[in-house]
């Protein structure tokens, strides 16, 4: 079983699709061991974004990001990081595929719904960053008989 960090961006809790995303992740069979609602800091996004901070954008993705609240999830399933991906679709809105998060729900490259982490190296950093070892939840999952 493998673990990775999803955000909901401020675009969705603003658009009041948390409920609908998060219902699209658990029907893929994905469980979620860690939920929180966050404000994002300035310190918080040059970290996790600072393989940007040299794009033209990097103050837009800051700004968005800071806009209102974050959903964080840590979610775990079979290769969760690229099951997680995959159904998260590609950067831009407007270039993902129908069927995906992004395809389904977005018209941006910023305001795309969902951060996902792109690699199992990333996911553990960016798991670390959003969740106290605490706040996440290693429970008793019946249904994984019938989900692998
Ligand atoms: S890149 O372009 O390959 O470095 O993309 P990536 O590492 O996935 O990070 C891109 C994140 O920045 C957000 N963003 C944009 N990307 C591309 N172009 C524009 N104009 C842009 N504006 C914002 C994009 O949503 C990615 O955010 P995350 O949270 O990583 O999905």
């Amino acid at each position: 079983m493998e673990r990775t960090l999803i955000l909901l961006k401020p675009c969705t809790v603003q658009r009041r699709l948390i409920g609908e995303i998060i219902n699209r992740i658990e029907r893929k069979g994905l469980r979620i061991v860690g939920m929180k609602m966050m404000q994002l800091t300035d310190e918080l996004l040059n970290e996790h974004y600072a393989h940007l901070a040299e794009r033209p954008f990097f103050k837009f993705v800051k700004a968005s990001m800071m806009a209102a609240p974050v959903v964080a999830l840590c979610v775990e399933g079979c290769e969760a990081v690229e099951v997680v991906r995959t159904i998260t679709g590609a950067t831009n809105g407007r270039k993902a595929a129908p069927g995906t998060i992004r395809g389904d729900y977005s018209m941006s490259g910023q305001e795309n719904i969902i951060h996902a982490s792109d690699s199992t190296e990333n996911a553990a950093i960016e798991i670390k960053r959003f969740f106290k070892s605490e706040e996440l939840f290693d429970y008793a999952d019946p249904l994984a008989q019938y989900l692998y």
